[in-house]
């Protein structure tokens, strides 16, 4: 393995000391690039994320043109429930779509039991030809939906308002969603170690729906599974990034959960939440994604905030509360990139 050139993101996750705030990008290899829509023009979405040449060069288009100090592997939290069996769809302007949601004990027990080594080696593929091909520049994020997140999607079979089918489950059929929700986590404790295996530097876990349960909720159907998996990652020394999105008021049980990084959306406070939790975990995040719409001096200033918010000292890895929209312009999110590297040499 070529050493790191570039491991300020991994000494951040870490709280050791670094000269800036490294940053990186929600869902950066992605559709605001025309570098990315021009390789997605000849490929659907699951062929590029079964093709390892065709994912590990979106990966790294984001490093060449923006310059973030990490890369995240080109794939989707869906090709778990996809390898166990249910044909998933992703339709243009509409998101993903499983053909056959799972909604009673007989559709769950059609669902396979995977094993990840086998069953998604082309992600494994795809991430070891991209750490070669990355030749040391920047660390290599490896990810996986949360159980919880994972579920609402086999459940609902296409993104939700109201989610009212997964609710539906979890009061009408607790028990289903409990073994379900443990299958998941055996699956995806062995896909991020076969991640980490494969040569991630670092995993991130997305509960992007854990903020639609009650607090007593989240700490039955989530944060369980969530800590499962942690205890089971099999890792040296590679930090394990949580990000749970609209967790609020949860924080303090989140930090405990046994990751080294808590994500953060756009509607917490950085400086209240680090004097709350930032001596147990290093944050990452939280500007809102949105801020990339407006100019280059807006821009600039909102970063200027969010750097000011964690303050000085160690432990922030920049980021956007959440994934970056389609249509933002390339050269708004270089602009942040820069302005992070540029503003955050005083806080180091
Ligand atoms: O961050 C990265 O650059 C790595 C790639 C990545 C993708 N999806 C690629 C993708 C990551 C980390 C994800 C995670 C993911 N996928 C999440 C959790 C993070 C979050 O945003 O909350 C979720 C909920 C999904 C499920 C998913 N996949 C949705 C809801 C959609 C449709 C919405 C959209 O942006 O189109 C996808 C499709 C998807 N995943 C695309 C990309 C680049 C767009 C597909 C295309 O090119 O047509």
């Amino acid at each position: 393995m070529p050493h790191l050139k570039n491991d300020l993101f991994l000494r951040a996750c870490k709280k050791e000391k670094i000269e800036r705030t490294p940053v990186w990008i929600m869902r950066q290899a992605g559709r605001y690039l025309p570098e990315y829509r021009a390789v997605r023009e000849k490929a659907d979405f699951l062929t590029m994320c079964k093709t390892p040449e065709l994912a590990a060069e979106v990966t790294i288009q984001p490093i060449d043109i923006i310059g973030t100090d990490a890369a995240i592997i080109f794939s989707d939290i869906l090709v778990i429930p996809e390898a166990m069996g249910m044909h998933l769809d992703m339709i243009e302007g509409k998101g993903p779509v499983f053909e056959k949601p799972i909604r009673s004990k007989e559709d769950a027990d059609e669902l396979k039991v995977i094993d990840p080594v086998k069953d998604l080696k082309y992600v494994l593929d795809a991430v070891s030809l991209t750490k070669k091909e990355l030749n040391g520049r920047v660390p290599l994020i490896g990810f996986s939906g949360s159980p919880w997140t994972l579920l609402t999607y086999m459940v609902e079979g296409k993104g939700s308002k109201s989610f009212s089918v997964i609710k539906k489950m979890i009061y009408a059929n607790p028990k289903l969603a409990h073994s379900l929700l443990d299958k998941i986590a055996d699956a995806v404790s062995e896909y991020l170690s076969a991640k980490i295996e494969a040569g991630a530097d670092a995993v991130q876990i997305f509960d992007t729906w854990g903020g639609i349960l009650s607090q007593s909720d989240f700490h039955e159907f989530s944060l369980p599974y969530i800590e499962k998996i942690i205890a089971n990652i099999k890792r040296k020394d590679e930090p394990v990034i949580v990000f749970a999105k609209g967790v609020h008021y949860r924080l303090g049980k989140l930090s405990k959960c046994g990751a080294d990084v808590i994500g953060l959306d756009w509607t917490m406070d950085l400086n209240k939440v680090r004097t709350r939790i930032g001596d147990r975990v290093a944050l990452q995040g939280n500007l809102d994604p949105t801020v990339l719409y407006a100019s280059k001096e807006k821009i600039k200033d909102e970063v200027e905030k969010v750097l000011a918010a964690y303050g000085k000292g160690s432990g922030h890895i920049f980021n956007l509360g959440h994934g970056i929209l389609p249509d933002i312009k390339p050269e708004n999110a270089k602009a942040l990139v820069d302005y992070v590297k540029e503003l955050s040499k005083k806080y180091h």
